[in-house]
């Protein structure tokens, strides 16, 4: 039987030496919600305890001649699933289902450090975050 406790003493647990700086947050995903892609500039890991979380991993283009970062992977989570975000990830996140989804997302610093970035919907250019921004999106779902 999943245990929720257990499982946020584990995410702990894993932190990096630099868990005295770090972030932990319980994530709620709205039905449809998506995020601009973004950064983080920490490592980060992600624990699904409720739904799914559909992430999608871009890189930087070298000498764009349109779009500055492009689409490079992706992976779906589910509950009971981890997910490892590296410092150098731009990723964005979709929650899929038509319940809201839950997750601990764990980070080895500070999360609102200034140098973040995200890029805009349409032209995929980069900007200087902004939270309010990044994840008011939300995608028309079908009842299930
Ligand atoms: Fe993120």
């Amino acid at each position: 039987m999943f245990d929720l406790n257990q499982f946020i003493a584990d995410l702990r647990a894993s932190a990096t030496e630099r868990s005295r700086q770090a972030m932990q947050d319980n994530i709620k995903w709205a039905p449809g919600q998506m995020t601009l892609p973004h950064n983080h500039m920490l490592g980060a890991v992600i624990g699904m305890y409720d739904g799914r979380e559909d992430n999608v991993f871009w890189r930087k283009v070298p000498n764009p001649e349109r779009f500055q970062i492009e689409a490079a992977g992706g992976k779906a989570i589910g509950s009971g699933d981890v997910c490892l975000l590296g410092r150098d990830i731009i990723h964005s996140v979709i929650n899929p289902v038509s319940r809201i989804s839950g997750a601990i997302h764990v980070y080895d610093g500070d999360f609102f450090n200034p140098h973040r970035s995200m890029w805009a919907a349409e032209t995929l250019t980069e900007e200087p975050y902004e939270q309010s921004r990044v994840s008011s999106f939300r995608a028309p779902l079908r009842p299930a």
